[in-house]
């Protein structure tokens, strides 16, 4: 085989963080958009080296291996670590030949017994076009215990006609919207150039779920939306799907058009994460599916840590619109579904969600209408990295629902700290996207009392 050219253009990256272990994430792309061969590499197999240490200059290496990087992933490799002590900071890199990727760290999950507080950051719906990625490149400097995506990490969509005013900053190659496997990692990879989403990914291990966007916009269940047939889906969404996986530091690979991504994430007795799909069994009225929801209202009754935090694409509160129908695809559009899951509230519920590129919060209780009724947790609805538009005016909407007092326009994250005292969410508004370098602030802040928000002065 010819020499590769330096082949870690894409970056590092960890995630499904347990007590004992981690995944180790890089792909190789000497030229990542490389017209004819994926990521620029020769159709064979080829070894990588991985190095674990104690310390970020690795004079404490702890433990080391290699793992084959095969062409029919696109050259992803996925290190599958085990018996690395709890809630301790660890430092991974590559290497191929004389080539040394950059280090990234990672954290494993707290202990089962653990007590400490635990500090996440929750992101979603990073439009390339639309903007910088610089609210990931402050989240980077937070180094939470883990970042947590809730869908859109990519969009499918190709350049449009006429892309209007402000909006298209960063164009891309691509006219064409992604159907097939090399579009879908073209993609990724144009995605993971982003020095900001780098930095985001070699600074916390990631937990992430898939939403419409990695697929195709507002595809539900097995329907795709666009008028072609469920088979022809299916092929698009495997395809989808498989790229995701070959960019995602995952525990498991899709399995054709199928990808398990509900899933439980404990973190020693404060959080336990839920991670939901509320995109791949919708039904009709039903948005989780029979199977999906047994087991989260196991998980949500059976749980006994501090917080149930119920992670999840859309919208989960009502949110009614003055004028306008319910979205239907938001939980608005599946209330049967909604209320058997608050029949399910435990005390310490907190929902997390993305999608609709603007901050909420809002109270869960058992009459929308009526402050006096039975409090069932709160959601907090992150802001888009940098997707835009969503709604400007929310006058209307909030004095239509009582039970929403917040609302605000910035592109950034939500950073959280769950303790056994207590819960805060932060939300991180950056003053820009169009340009780089926009200054971070905290717009509001929140603390759960009761199963109540009760807003923090700044
Ligand atoms: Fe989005």
């Amino acid at each position: 085989m010819a020499k590769l050219g330096y082949p870690f253009t894409l970056g590092v990256a960890s995630g499904e963080a347990l007590p004992d272990g981690v995944i180790l994430w890089t792909r190789l792309a000497p030229e990542p958009l490389h017209p004819a061969r994926p990521g620029g590499m020769p159709a064979q197999a080829v070894t990588v080296r991985w190095e674990v240490a104690d310390d970020e200059s690795f004079a404490r290496v702890v433990r080391s291996g290699t793992v084959t990087a095969q062409p029919d992933w696109a050259h992803s490799v996925h290190v599958r670590l085990s018996g690395l002590r709890p809630a301790a900071d660890y430092f991974y890199r590559f290497s191929v030949d004389d080539h040394v990727s950059p280090a990234g760290r990672t954290r494993t999950a707290p202990a089962p017994e653990s007590t400490a507080p635990v500090r996440f950051a929750f992101v979603s719906c990073q439009r390339y076009e639309h903007g910088y990625f610089t609210a990931l490149r402050h989240l980077a400097d937070e180094r939470p215990d883990v970042v947590v995506h809730l869908g859109d990490y990519i969009y499918e969509y190709g350049k449009p006609k006429n892309p209007g005013p402000g909006r298209y900053v960063r164009p891309l190659e691509s006219e064409a919207e992604c159907r097939t496997l090399g579009a879908y990692r073209d993609r990724y990879a144009r995605y993971r150039m982003d020095a900001d989403l780098q930095a985001a990914h070699a600074a916390a291990p990631w937990v992430a779920l898939p939403d419409d966007h990695e697929v195709r916009d507002n595809w539900s269940g097995a329907l795709p939306g666009d008028g072609t047939s469920p088979a022809a889906f299916a092929k698009r969404k495997a395809a989808a799907y498989k790229a995701y996986y070959e960019h995602m530091p995952l525990r498991v690979r899709p399995s054709g058009a199928a990808l398990q991504n509900y899933r439980w994430r404990p973190y020693g007795r404060v959080a336990d994460f839920m991670m939901v799909d509320t995109r791949q069994y919708r039904d009709g009225a039903d948005m989780l599916g029979q199977e999906q929801e047994r087991w989260l209202t196991a998980r949500l009754t059976g749980s006994t840590a501090r917080w149930k935090v119920l992670a999840q694409a859309v919208f989960f509160a009502r949110r009614a619109f003055p004028a306008d129908p319910p979205s239907a695809d938001a939980w608005d559009g599946f209330p049967a579904s909604r209320e058997r899951v608050l029949a399910h509230a435990p005390d310490g519920l907190v929902v997390i969600s993305g999608d609709v590129h603007n901050n909420w919060a809002c109270d869960l209780r058992a009459d929308w209408e009526d402050p006096a009724s039975r409090a069932l947790g709160v959601e907090f609805v992150g802001t888009a990295v940098t997707s835009m538009p969503g709604v400007t005016d929310a006058s209307a909407i909030l004095a239509r629902n009582p039970h929403i007092p917040f609302f605000d326009g910035h592109r950034g994250y939500v950073s959280c700290t769950a303790g056994m005292d207590g819960f805060r969410a932060d939300y991180r508004g950056v003053a820009f996207v169009d340009r780089p370098g926009a200054p971070i602030s905290t717009v509001a802040s929140f603390e759960v009392e009761a199963n109540r928000l009760r807003r923090v002065d700044l």
